[in-house]
């Protein structure tokens, strides 16, 4: 692979696989069983210009737990940000003060942007509503922990044109010959190159509206939250707001084995009465994002990982 990762298509399959292999084997690490210092003396840059729970805390996370450690952008309103420092300035000084980056920032194309500035690995940890590589690494792991392959029917459900989650990810799942359906309003749908994409590579696709009509055939239902802060118009935003909601009593027809995903954080995507299903997978997705981070890290610099 190349040291950066901006999006999926910076990952052969075999390295997708190999990290995936890697991060099972790092189990124990990220549960605090074990202590495995491979990182020690190693800085991530943490690079947040947009919120962000799981992706910065786990990425942390996973630094701390291999002996690595972590120097955090924090508040914009408490860094030069504020005081009108480009992205390119901020982004060489990082390049000098740690040895790999994660950038998450409101620009498409602010990775790559940042990653042709830096010697350092930039690793995307979400470009507006383009990509979000890091991401479909854990999602990738969470859907091989519950079914052990990938040529699956996932359906992607919400947000599908903001939503970067779903970018990255359908593009990696097609590579391993999943069968994909969009449920989405027309306002929200995947955008058009990308399904043009998709379907010029020979994917499986198809594009519908109704989330139940979907629900009995799913090995996977992927829930996304519809992007409030994407939206230009507060009107536009209210019209498709609360249009797809999961609970319990929906699930009777789903298969035993259908997993629900989620990136986080849900609005009222997924009713709590869900949470304690066995269909529920999204709170062990985000976990897994640690052990994800962690393979991902050694990678990009060079570490192997020998557990
Ligand atoms: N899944 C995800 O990107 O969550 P955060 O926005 O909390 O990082």
């Amino acid at each position: 692979m190349s040291s950066d990762l901006i999006t999926m298509d910076d990952l052969t399959n075999d390295e997708i696989l190999e990290l995936l292999e890697q991060a099972s084997s790092l189990l124990p690490v990220a549960r605090g069983e074990s202590y495995l210092p491979l990182l020690q003396g190693k800085v991530l840059g943490n690079m947040f210009f947009e919120p962000s729970t799981r992706t910065r805390m786990s990425f942390e996370t996973a630094m701390k737990r291999l002996g690595g450690g972590v120097v955090n952008l924090g508040a914009l309103a408490s860094s030069s940000v504020a005081k009108g420092e480009t992205l390119y300035d901020t982004m060489r000084m990082v390049d000098g003060y740690c040895d790999v980056a994660a950038l998450r920032h409101p620009r498409q194309g602010a990775a790559q942007y940042a990653a042709d500035a830096c010697e350092i690995p930039i690793l995307n940890a979400g470009d507006g509503a383009g990509q979000h590589p890091t991401q479909t690494l854990l999602d990738l792991f969470t859907i091989m922990q519950a079914h052990g392959r990938f040529d699956l029917n996932v359906v992607m459900v919400g947000d599908l044109r903001y939503g970067r989650t779903v970018h990255s990810l359908s593009h990696a799942l097609a590579r391993f010959g999943a069968t994909l359906t969009f449920v989405a309003p027309p306002a929200l749908g995947m955008p058009g190159d990308i399904v043009k994409h998709l379907k010029a590579d020979g994917a499986d696709v198809s594009e519908s509206e109704d989330l139940f009509g979907n629900l009995a055939a799913a090995d996977v239902i992927y829930m996304t939250r519809i992007q409030k802060e994407r939206f230009p118009d507060e009107d536009e935003y209210r019209k498709v707001a609360g249009i797809y909601k999961l609970s319990r009593a929906d699930l009777n027809d789903a298969k035993e084995s259908m997993i629900i995903m989620h990136p986080l954080p849900r609005v009222d995507e997924i009713n709590p009465d869900v949470d304690g299903t066995p269909h529920a997978h999204y709170f062990e997705q985000a976990f897994n994002g640690v052990v994800t981070r962690m393979a991902l890290l050694c990678r990009v610099l060079g570490v192997e990982v020998k557990t």
